[in-house]
């Protein structure tokens, strides 16, 4: 059974669609990156996995459990788009409060803002903190309780490249140890890497919910081969491979999908006129804007 389900979930909101008809799920260890332009829905979504806001249709469900029902609530933790904390608490208080709250103990505070490293933080009042640093404080907050699904929306905005890699760690232990992740994001390279699986909405439908491979392999989109050359051979190897010249010794080529093998077989017969050869598949970006544009059109 999968950690979170949801089946023909629809919802709008007077006469604007949210979601339509999103069939989706996350299974145990897992990590799913949810994306989409602003406004696609992906926010509307997460708040109907926990229970925040109701659906018009479809179902959802945790371990089994609806949504919203305390068992559902037990297993799921989630860190809001806009984080918002009491200013005059210090991190420590704030954590304490959350874990109150959930009836765990207290002195787990500590080892908590460790984790994110925030331990020498702690005294401090959050309304002193970086946004980077409240953003911690929520991570912190979402890790309470050992969570068999934690939703996570823009967790990564605002943060630096070396605690977005600390954070990833933190998110690669929990998948290691079975809870299921579902984060939205609109840092396509760093989801590019550290993501099993890529659900994109556009306009509220889910246009794409594959892991990257099948994606770019659906896609069919062309890949591009840079050719280095020497300064002697470039012209030789502009004209062999009807390549495009991009300096004294670099010649690019793009070539459809279906048709690499054969381009591969021609620059590999250039033998030594070639130093080296790039070979650079489409990127996220690349596949995002192929799938939410056909869904868009739809
Ligand atoms: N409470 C609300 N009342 C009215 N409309 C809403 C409400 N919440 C969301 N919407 C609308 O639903 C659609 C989806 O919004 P949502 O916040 O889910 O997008 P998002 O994908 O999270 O966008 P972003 O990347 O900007 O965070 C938008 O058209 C939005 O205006
Ligand atoms: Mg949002």
């Amino acid at each position: 059974m999968p950690t979170l389900t949801l089946s023909h979930v629809t919802k709008s909101f007077r006469d604007q669609r949210a979601l339509c008809d999103v069939t989706l799920s996350v299974d145990a260890g897992e990590r799913v990156a949810l994306l989409g332009h602003n406004g696609a829905g992906k926010s509307t979504l997460m708040k109907i996995v926990l229970g925040l806001i109701a659906a018009d249709s479809g179902t959802i469900a945790i371990l089994g459990s609806p949504q919203g029902s305390p068992a559902a609530r037990r297993a799921t933790s989630y860190l809001p788009e806009n984080v918002a904390f009491h200013p005059a608490l210090s991190g420590l208080e704030q954590l304490r409060l959350y874990l109150r709250l959930r009836g765990e103990p207290v002195d787990q505070a500590a080892d908590l803002l460790e984790r994110v490293g925030l331990g020498s933080a702690g005294r401090r009042r959050i309304g002193g903190y970086s946004k980077g640093m409240r953003q911690r404080v929520g991570l912190a907050q979402a890790l309470i309780g050992r969570p068999q699904l934690l939703v996570l929306d823009e967790p990564t905005s605002g943060l630096d490249p070396v605690s977005r890699r600390d954070f990833y760690s933190i998110l690669n232990d929990l998948a290691g140890a079975g809870t299921a992740i579902l984060l939205s994001s609109h840092a396509l390279t760093e989801v590019e890497a550290q993501t099993d699986r890529i659900a994109i909405l556009s306009n509220g439908l889910l246009v794409a919910n594959d892991s990257l491979a099948s994606l770019r392999r659906r896609a069919a989109l062309p890949i591009q081969v840079q050719i280095a050359t020497r300064p002697d051979t470039v012209e030789e190897v502009v004209r062999r491979v009807a390549g495009t010249r991009v300096n004294g010794t670099r010649v690019e080529l793009t070539c459809r999908h279906d048709n690499k093998l054969t381009r591969l077989a021609e620059v590999a017969g250039l033998g030594d006129l070639v130093e080296d050869v790039e070979i650079i598949p489409p990127s996220l970006e690349q596949i995002y804007h192929h799938f939410s544009k056909a869904g868009a059109e739809q």
